[in-house]
Parts: structure tokens; C-alpha cells; sequence
């Protein structure tokens, strides 16, 4: 994942050999490896004698507990969401971008075991060597790589031999994060780890939902029961301030790079509409000829969407007012009152246009949820699917901004001012994505509650289409 500092160690490390699936404890110490560039966790005080000694020892424990949880929580949600898969389902890579099953799994541990395992345990013999280059993604400072089009070509290992390589790195973790020493000088790589795990919690769903939608069968992934919304309160638009605002993480707790640095940025007068935009209002585009009329479309989008015969957003079949989806609770009717989704940037641009009206920019957005709860249809829900707005009380805040799917802003998606990427594979994480992307907010119905913050930038390429991605209209005030 990244590359740590140059090591120092100067003392020996001693490990446990491990069974399979079994947890052991370690003892062992090193030197520390790593500055915390790209993300930052809670520090504690540091005191010395008495009293406070006891205090931080507590403050360690607690650390150590919390940690060690959220590192079960959420190694244990990866294999969970599997439950419904058969292996065959695990091995199909449909096009480029969509990995499989396995290698996400396999791909989640191999970032613990190289950037934490490897680096705490300096006598440390990985358990596949082999396993460094086919499961590194994209980071050329920690190695080679597999081809990423090809990782549907890896029948071996097997799902089994995969699921025992992650049971494995579990054991291995379990002794760092019980070990104070260890834990004070990992925590940052642990929970870079357990975010890193979840952003792929949220590609296996996107992944897999497209490795089903290739399969006449139309497997289904979880049943859940059909539920049609009746109605949608009418779209409003809720003003905002012209004003210098504060843009970027603060604070304590977690955050990527790029959501840094804190910075100035001059917003105008600017309405942000009070919802998402719904599949009846998309149909309204189609229906008006929206695939078909050149002047909604920038250059690009008009190319892609006449290379790719687009006529409506990935995962609607149909048409002529019987519209039909594939969602990962299978094939069924078109709602009209839920979000549409799955729609590119160029769709989403497209459709702002023909509705008289603009993207928010990441910056509107930013500044529009500053004040808003944290609550919303996101993977915990276990809907795995955008659910229509049951109601909003007046139009004084935006509704579904967070939750049900990541929204594209007409930003594009590039440093913040003053920013600089760690050196080594650590800067690789973000920084070298900064070119060609757009930038998306809110979580989605694949995202935990926990993996989302107000000023986290997701960012894709516009032509992209399969994950949870809509549409929330802007207009400026004239
Ligand atoms: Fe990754």
C-alpha cells in the first residue's frame, strides 16, 4: 500500500508460529517505521509517573480495545457480505475495473501483512511470497504488480486458500494490536487498513452486482422484500450564503490526504436542490430525447455516449414506459420515486443541463452539509440499494445527502492549495489520482455510517458508471 520510512530497528523480533485461523499473542518490539502523512488518529497525552501513568496506561488499554474491535468489525463485515456467495461467484472479473470477490478479500489482507505485519516483525516470512505481487494494486513503491485486467485469470489461490490467507494476517494483527508498544506505532497503518478494507467492502458490492448483472441468470444477492415508494415530496431549493468558507478536514479522527489541507475557498450565492434526483424525473430526460440531443452534452459525453450506445443510466432494460432494474436484490420493476443511479458524470452533467439547471460543486456541497446529521441509507442498512425519500419537513435543509448514492460535483478532482503527498507508496494512496476524475460526495447505500465524513472526496472518471452514483441538482442566483 505505501512505503514506510526506512527502518531502524535495532532490537530482535520474536513471533509465534501460527496455525491457520488460529490468534496468538507475540512479543516483540522494533523501532518506528512510518511518519502518519496520510492520516491522522486521536493522540493521547503523555504522562509519567503516578496517577497519570495509570491514566495513560488506561488511555492505551481503551486504544488497544477500540482498535482491536473496529479491526474485527470490520474484517469480519468483509467475509459477511460473501455469505450468499458461491466460489464460482468469487473468480469473475467482468470488464477492467470490476475485480473479483477474492481478490478484494485477498487484496485487504495482503495491505495489513505488507504494511503492518511486515513491517513489526522484523524476521517476518510472508506467508505466500508470491502473494506481493498478485495482490498489490497500483503502488509501484511496494513492487510489482499483477495485471489488473487479468485478476479474473487467478483460479488459484482458491477462495478456500484465500479466505486461510486472511485468517492467517488476522492472527498475525491480533498480536500487534494486543501489544501497547506495537499499537502506539501502527495505529495510523491499522486504521488507514480498516478504511482501506471498507472503501473495498464497497467495490465488492459494486463488483459483484456487476459480475451478476452479466449472468442470464440474474442471480440474486440478498432477497429483499420489494418495496415501491408512493410518492416524493416535490423538488425546492434551498438558498446559501455567498461567503468565504472553510473548506477540508479539522478536527480529530480520521481523514485521507486529500481532504487537506483546511483551506479558504470563496462560494457565490448558490440554491442547492432539496433532494436527489428521482428515476421518473430521469425518465422525463429520456422521454424528451435526452440520449439523442447533442446541446445537453459535453464533447466527451456526447462521443462516449454514442460509442457506448448509451440510452439510459447501466442496470435499466426496457424502456416504453416499462423500465425495468437490476439491483442486487435482483431483476425487478422500475421505481419512479427512487434516486437514479448508476448514471456517469457526463449523464449527470447532461441531465443538469436539460433541467435548466447545474452540478453543486464539491465546494456547495461541502458547505450545504456542514450542519447535517450523519444519517442516511448507507450499508449498515442492508438495503444494498437507493431507497426513495419517504418525506422532508419543508425544504430548509437538503434531504439524502448522505447515504443512497455518492453525488457528482462539477469539480474537478485536483489538490487542494498547499497540498503535497507523502513520499513513497504512502503518497501513491491519492495524490497520483489527481488528473481526469470528478470528484463525488455523501456515501452511498454501499458505504458504512462510519467510512464517511462531510469532507471526504471520492472521485471517478466520468465515464463511470457502476457505482451507487446520482444526481443532485444546483443552480446559481441571479
Ligand atoms: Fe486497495
Amino acid at each position: 500500500m505505501y512505503r514506510p520510512e526506512p527502518s531502524s530497528r535495532t532490537s530482535p523480533t520474536k513471533r509465534n508460529d501460527l496455525a491457520p485461523g488460529t490468534r496468538s499473542r507475540f512479543y516483540l518490539w522494533h523501532a518506528p517505521l512510518f511518519s502518519p502523512k496520510v492520516f491522522v488518529v486521536p493522540t493521547f497525552p503523555v504522562a509519567s509517573t503516578g496517577t497519570a501513568s495509570r491514566t495513560l496506561q488506561n488511555q492505551l488499554s481503551k486504544r488497544s480495545d477500540d482498535l482491536d474491535a473496529a479491526y474485527c468489525r470490520v474484517r469480519e463485515l468483509s467475509e459477511s457480505l460473501c455469505e450468499t456467495l458461491q466460489p464460482e461467484d468469487c473468480v469473475v472479473q467482468t470488464v477492467p475495473e470490476v475485480s473479483p470477490t477474492k481478490w478484494h478479500l485477498a487484496h485487504t489482507s495482503w495491505f495489513f501483512e505488507t504494511f503492518v505485519v511486515k513491517e513489526a516483525l522484523s524476521d517476518y516470512t510472508p506467508i505466500n511470497p508470491q502473494y506481493a505481487c498478485l495482490f498489490n494494486s497500483y503502488y509501484n513503491a511496494a513492487g510489482k504488480m499483477h495485471c489488473r485486467p487479468k485478476r479474473g485469470l487467478i483460479s488459484r489461490p482458491t477462495l478456500s486458500e484465500t479466505l486461510e490467507y486472511r485468517h492467517k494476517v488476522d492472527a498475525l494483527m491480533e498480536g500487534i494490536l494486543e501489544n501497547e508498544d506495537l499499537l502506539e506505532q501502527f495505529a495510523p497503518a491499522i486504521v488507514l487498513g480498516i478504511n482501506h478494507e471498507q472503501q473495498h467492502q464497497e467495490l465488492m458490492l459494486t463488483d459483484i452486482k456487476h459480475v451478476f448483472s452479466e449472468n442470464p441468470l440474474r442471480p440474486i444477492f440478498r432477497e429483499r422484500a420489494e418495496t415501491m415508494g408512493s410518492t416524493v415530496p416535490p423538488l425546492g431549493w434551498v438558498p446559501f450564503q455567498a461567503g468565504v468558507y472553510q473548506i477540508g478536514h479539522a478536527g480529530e479522527g480520521f481523514f485521507y490526504d486529500n481532504e487537506e489541507p483546511r483551506h479558504r475557498q470563496f462560494v457565490e450565492d448558490f440554491h442547492l436542490a432539496s433532494r436527489l434526483v428521482t428515476n421518473g424525473e430521469y425518465i422525463e430526460f429520456i422521454e424528451d430525447g435526452g440520449y439523442h440531443r447533442p446541446e445537453f452534452w459535453l464533447s466527451l459525453g456526447w462521443y462516449t455516449v454514442g460509442e457506448q450506445r448509451w440510452e439510459a443510466p447501466l442496470y435499466w432494460e426496457g424502456g416504453d414506459g416499462n423500465w425495468s432494474i437490476f439491483t442486487l436484490n435482483g431483476l425487478r420493476e422500475l421505481d419512479k420515486n427512487e434516486p437514479v443511479c448508476h448514471v456517469s458524470y457526463f449523464e449527470a452533467d447532461a441531465f443538469a443541463r436539460w433541467a435548466g439547471a447545474r452540478l453543486p460543486t464539491e465546494f456547495e456541497w461541502e458547505v450545504a452539509a456542514a450542519d447535517l446529521p450523519y444519517a442516511g441509507n448507507f450499508v449498515d442498512k442492508e438495503s444494498f440499494h437507493p431507497r426513495p425519500l419517504d418525506d422532508i419537513a419543508g425544504v430548509q435543509a437538503p434531504a439524502q445527502m448522505f447515504g443512497d448514492v455518492w453525488e457528482w460535483t462539477s469539480s474537478s478532482y485536483s489538490p487542494y492549495p498547499a497540498y503535497a503527498p507523502a513520499a513513497g507508496a504512502l503518497g501513491e494512496y491519492n495524490g497520483k489520482f489527481m488528473c481526469n476524475q470528478y470528484v463525488l460526495r455523501g456515501g452511498s447505500c454501499a458505504t458504512s455510517q462510519s467510512h464517511i465524513r462531510k469532507t471526504y472526496r471520492n472521485f471517478f472518471p466520468p465515464n463511470a458508471r457502476w457505482q451507487f452514483m446520482g444526481i443532485r441538482l444546483a443552480k446559481g442566483v441571479a
